[in-house]
């Protein structure tokens, strides 16, 4: 099983929106390595969030790569907009795009790492023939559209096999875990071979702060 470095990326759905830019900064002095943001458009995903002003605005305070989330239908036609916007990755659903194999080239022509993220309910199989295109796989580890939900136990075996299949393809490639990461999950998800870890309301809700929570989970991964 690869060991690839360890990466915190906070999901700022859980941040203090009345002032994003600083808790961006907190998250950025408390070991960060790297921002998530869900764009959510009511219609894939239940709830609705933010676009690309609110990347553009993230752009300005952050030192560390923007991780951009996409839970949008036909994502293809925004795509450049969030790469010109200041994503460092962009990421897609399968179950969004019928044309799979071009959403993801159109991502490395925009010059981004193309990620694609499958819903609890996707097999791992779904993505096998585009390996080659993607630097990150999004284990979705709950139903996309809200932060706050339970870890999905039954998806860390997809974790694995998504891990060996890569290898066996020899695809070096990160896989990020997302929804439900904690100090009581993380470490599964990462003995599975997942390296990036999303998280929001522990990081973002810890009661001693975004650093702290930053720190809590680095101290529960290297218990795995
Ligand atoms: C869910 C989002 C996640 C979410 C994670 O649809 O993709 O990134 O913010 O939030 P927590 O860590 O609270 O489960
Ligand atoms: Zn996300």
């Amino acid at each position: 099983m690869t060991r690839r470095t360890l990466q915190i990326a906070p999901s700022i759905l859980a941040a203090d929106f009345g002032c994003l830019g600083d808790q961006v900064m907190q998250a950025q002095a408390g070991g960060a390595d790297m921002i998530h943001i869900d764009v959510m458009d009511g219609r894939f995903v239940p709830n609705i969030t933010m676009g690309p002003l609110v990347v553009q605005a993230v752009a300005r305070v952050a030192r560390i790569p923007l991780d951009v989330h996409l839970m949008i239908i036909e994502p293809e036609r925004y795509i450049n907009q969030f790469a010109d916007s200041g994503a460092s990755a962009i990421t897609v659903h399968v179950e969004t795009c019928p044309h799979l194999h071009r959403a993801l080239t159109q991502i490395n022509e925009a010059g981004c790492r193309a990620g694609v993220a499958l819903n609890p309910h996707t097999p791992a199989t779904a993505i096998r023939e585009v390996l080659e295109l993607v630097s990150q796989i999004n284990v979705m580890t709950v139903n996309p559209g809200f932060g706050g939900q339970p870890f999905i136990r039954a998806t860390t075996r997809k974790i694995s096999q998504l891990r060996r299949m890569a290898l066996d393809g020899g695809h070096d490639l990160d896989i990020e875990v997302d929804g439900g990461v904690n100090s009581q999950t993380i470490a599964t998800a990462r003995a599975c071979g997942a390296n990036i870890m999303v998280a929001g309301s522990c990081i973002f809700g810890h009661a001693d702060g975004i650093a702290a929570g930053i720190a809590a989970l680095r101290r529960a991964a290297a218990s795995s």
